[in-house]
């Protein structure tokens, strides 16, 4: 059982080339209004595009079988299912018994008895659709208590955006194919994407992620931390390699009196930088939410790698071919916005500040 939260939980269930993939979803209230219009244009968002995603398309039509009715939730389970239409397993054969360096194929051959890499079983970066179609619902959820989430592609390879982004960039990137919050990044990045397909490469990259609108306070203490939760849910999406808030690994090396967001009174309390991300003791300082993800570059590549051969028992070599995303990043990019929607409808639901509010 893949199952993410505490009291809005999620249930992930599926396999990249089996008839479904699908969800549950427990826990929101009734009434809530749900638009399947807008689970359809971010489900889209991670969909592969021309030239810089892999070439296996599906339609991903979210069928709801429970939990929802005329467009509101019933306050019973959401279970929802989408079918799996583009599953050539052939390809993947090779890999149970060569594995691919830097997929799952090892230790998941390892682990499970008949495991057969079947697209990736579920490992496979197909599961994420229903990430993106519950979080999807999550973020209608929190976006009625004035909670907005948005990423960007802050680098892919060695083009990287310098500039401070808000949530508005981050809203905007959704007309760039890589996610990218301008034209003009999202130009060096596609360029950047296709000269590593052309090598039989792939590249990876950094997600940044901002959250709007959460109160002074919100959040959770030690292991119900708002930035332990998100790290936790954000680290489980495939490929995902680091998370950091704020300036993250940068604060290490500065001293106090440069990394302290000072407060200040203008128009209620505010700090006046943002180096922590927007969180202090696990809980909201009322500043956004400031993430970054780093996403690895995809494993499967043209390339000649060395592997093993499992029956032989020996060294070997693998090229792999087959539709894979050169790079992950512009696909990734809406599923940490939809992981980071559905921790924050989880704590919404715990949390005894937005409890008093309901
Ligand atoms: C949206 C998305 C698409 C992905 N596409 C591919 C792909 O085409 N080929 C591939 O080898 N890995 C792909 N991955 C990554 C693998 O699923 C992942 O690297 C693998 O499961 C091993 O997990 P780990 O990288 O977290 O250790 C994708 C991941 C995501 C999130």
């Amino acid at each position: 059982m893949y199952i993410l939260g505490k009291s809005v939980v999620f249930t992930l269930y599926g396999e990249s080339h089996a008839p479904y993939i699908g969800g549950f979803l427990e826990g929101l209230p009734e009434g809530t209004e749900v638009n399947i219009g807008q689970i359809d244009e971010e489900l889209a968002l991670r969909k592969p595009s021309n030239g810089i995603g892999t070439p296996r398309t599906e339609p991903d039509e979210v069928e709801f079988l429970s939990g929802l009715e005329n467009g509101r939730t019933t306050g019973e389970k959401i279970h929802f299912r989408i079918r799996n239409t583009n599953t050539d397993s052939s390809k993947y054969e090779m890999f149970n018994r060569t594995p691919r360096p830097g997929h799952a194929d090892l230790p998941a051959i390892a682990k499970f008895r008949n495991h057969e890499i079947k697209g990736g079983n579920q490992f496979s970066g197909r599961l994420t659709a229903s990430v993106v179609a519950a979080g999807s619902i999550a973020r209608q959820f929190i976006s009625e208590y004035g909670i907005t989430v948005g990423a960007f592609t802050k680098s892919i390879g060695e083009v990287a955006d310098g500039e401070d982004r808000s949530i508005t960039d981050a809203s905007n990137s959704r007309k760039n194919p890589t996610r990218a919050s301008t034209k003009d990044l999202d130009s060096m990045m596609t360029k950047e994407i296709i000269e590593a397909s052309e090598d039989g490469d792939s590249v990876g990259g950094v997600i940044e992620c901002i959250a709007t609108g959460l109160p002074i306070g919100f959040g959770g203490t030690w292991f119900e931390s708002l930035d332990a939760e998100i790290a936790g849910a954000v680290f489980s999406i495939p490929a995902c390699k680091g998370v950091e808030f704020g300036k993250g690994f940068r604060l290490a090396g500065m001293r106090g009196s440069e990394s302290n967001d000072p407060f200040c009174f203008d128009n209620g309390i505010k700090v006046r930088s943002n180096n922590m991300g927007g969180i202090l003791g696990g809980m909201s300082n009322g500043a956004p939410m400031v993430f970054r993800a780093a996403f690895k570059p995809t494993p499967s590549i043209g390339k000649e790698q060395d592997t093993v051969d499992l029956e032989r028992m020996e060294n070997a070599k693998i090229k792999i071919e087959g539709r894979h995303d050169p790079c992950i990043v512009p696909r990734a990019a809406i599923v940490v916005e939809s992981i980071t929607c559905l921790v924050i409808a989880d704590q919404i639901r715990r949390d005894s500040l937005w409890n008093l509010k309901i």
